[in-house]
């Protein structure tokens, strides 16, 4: 195998996961972010996020000395043959990607770059970012020095993002010049993963249009799911009917209250904006996007047409994170609805494995916060399932029937076996599924 310096800028979730990866299969990793504090605890092999195994391979990499975190560009740059931008591309006002900090990282990383080198994009930015980077990386380093641009896009889910590095589908590498794509296919060679070659523009469309897919998948199911309800048929059979047919796919096609998280709502709006810039509308992810944000108030319409009054009624909200083993709260289902119930009188309880102390920042100061989900649901009058934890899935019915006044369950994300459900005496409304 072939070892190869590597720096990756910004530790976020993307290029820490990325860093941390390349060095347990061998290669020598400097990652660079301006956080000291951040790159303190990471020499101490400290994840900042909460991510299965990634403290592991902190470890092996801070052991095996080819593993390194620094704030100095200097040190981070020297003499490396690949450098990956993964710094954030949050979204701005009118929903376009905030290139700033790309603009600002590369910015600096061109007066420390000491050799040729090829610059490889990680974070998710609008086609034709990486040809205006290297334009201006190559008019901004020293004389003699070459930028070889690259794009790399990932699909790593937060949560499993350790385990979809090593177990990818593919890797994505576009590049406009032979020696960036060979060194990419060496660095990526140990993973023995099937690689798609294509060229730097090609390679950001392919990120936007995976994620709007998915995302369009997800609408498409949901809204199936409320007139499967209306009409007294069941999504998860037809979603099994559908799913066997392989050019459909039975993947991806759980029916709930809409998608979150930092990437499917940033990036479908941010593909919309980039085909308006060029008068191409996509009208079809317009809808994904609007019919999402419908699917998220769902459940309140459920406890509305349920409940005479809201006023005083006294709510356990289960799960808090946009979806299970994670803490990110980013465009969380639970804070729309739960700020749509408090405005309405609703007294909400909320309990959450690991994401009461992000949402405590977040939600309205009103909500009351438990530390197990007994004490959460005892009393109430409805019970709300936001995010499908293991251990909300797994909470035993016949408690809801012990602790609660007389037990509403308004399940958003399906987590109970209908039948399993009917043994109880439990008043059961879930998404798609005849009560
Ligand atoms: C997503 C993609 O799955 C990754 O491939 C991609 O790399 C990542 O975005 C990114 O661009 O960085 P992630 O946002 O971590 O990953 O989470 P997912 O597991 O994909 O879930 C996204 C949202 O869709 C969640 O709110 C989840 O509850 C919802 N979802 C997912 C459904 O409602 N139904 C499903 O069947 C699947």
């Amino acid at each position: 195998m072939i070892e190869m310096d590597v720096a990756v800028i910004g530790t976020g979730y993307v290029g820490l996961v990325t860093g941390a990866c390349l060095a347990e299969k061998g290669h020598r990793v400097h990652c660079i972010d301006i956080d000291e504090s951040r790159v303190q605890q990471l020499n101490n092999a400290i994840s900042p996020i909460y991510e299965e195994g990634i403290e592991e391979l902190l470890k092996n990499g801070i052991n095996n000395d080819n593993l390194f975190f620094t704030t100095d560009y200097k040190e981070g740059l020297h003499q490396k043959d690949i450098v990956f931008l993964a710094v954030g591309t949050p979204e701005s006002e009118d929903g376009s990607a905030d290139l700033s900090y790309l603009y600002k990282a590369s910015e600096t990383m061109a007066s420390y770059v000491d050799r040729d080198v090829t610059v490889v994009i990680k974070s998710t930015v609008p086609v034709g970012t990486g040809e205006q980077i290297g334009d201006k990386l190559n008019s901004l380093v020293s004389p003699g020095v070459n930028i070889r641009m690259a794009s790399n896009p990932e699909f790593l889910r937060q949560g499993t993002a350790v385990y979809d590095t090593f177990h990818a589908d593919r890797i994505v590498v576009g590049a406009n010049h032979p020696d960036a794509q060979k060194q990419l296919e060496e660095l990526y060679h140990s993973f023995q993963l099937p690689i798609v070659v294509t060229d730097i523009r090609s390679a950001e469309m392919i990120k936007y249009t995976a994620n709007s897919f998915l995302a369009m998948k997800i609408s498409f199911i949901n809204e199936v799911a409320n007139l499967s309800e209306k009409l007294g048929a069941n999504i998860e059979s037809v979603t099994e009917g559908i799913g066997m047919d392989k050019r459909i796919g039975s993947s991806f096609l759980n029916a709930g209250i809409g998608f979150g998280g930092s990437c499917f709502p940033k990036d479908t709006k941010a593909m919309v904006q980039i085909a308006e810039s060029v008068n191409m509308p996509l009208s079809l992810i317009e809808k994904v996007i609007s019919v999402n944000e419908k699917q998220r108030e769902i459940l309140v319409d459920k406890v509305k047409s349920r409940f005479t009054s809201l006023k005083g009624l006294e709510v356990a909200i289960l799960g808090l994170s946009f979806k299970p083993n994670t803490d990110d709260m980013r465009e969380a289902a639970s804070i729309s609805i739960i700020r749509k119930l408090v405005d309405d009188g609703v007294k909400v309880t909320a309990y959450d494995p690991v994401a009461m102390e992000r949402a405590k920042q977040i939600l309205p100061e009103q909500v009351n916060y438990t530390n197990s989900i007994e004490e959460a649901i005892k009393g109430k009058q409805a019970t709300l399932i936001v995010t499908e934890w293991d251990q909300i899935k797994d909470f035993p019915l016949d408690k809801y029937v012990e602790l609660m006044t007389s037990p509403v369950i308004m399940d958003g994300r399906n987590c109970f076996d209908m039948k399993e459900v009917q043994k109880h005496k439990i008043e059961y409304h879930s998404i798609g599924r005849k009560t």
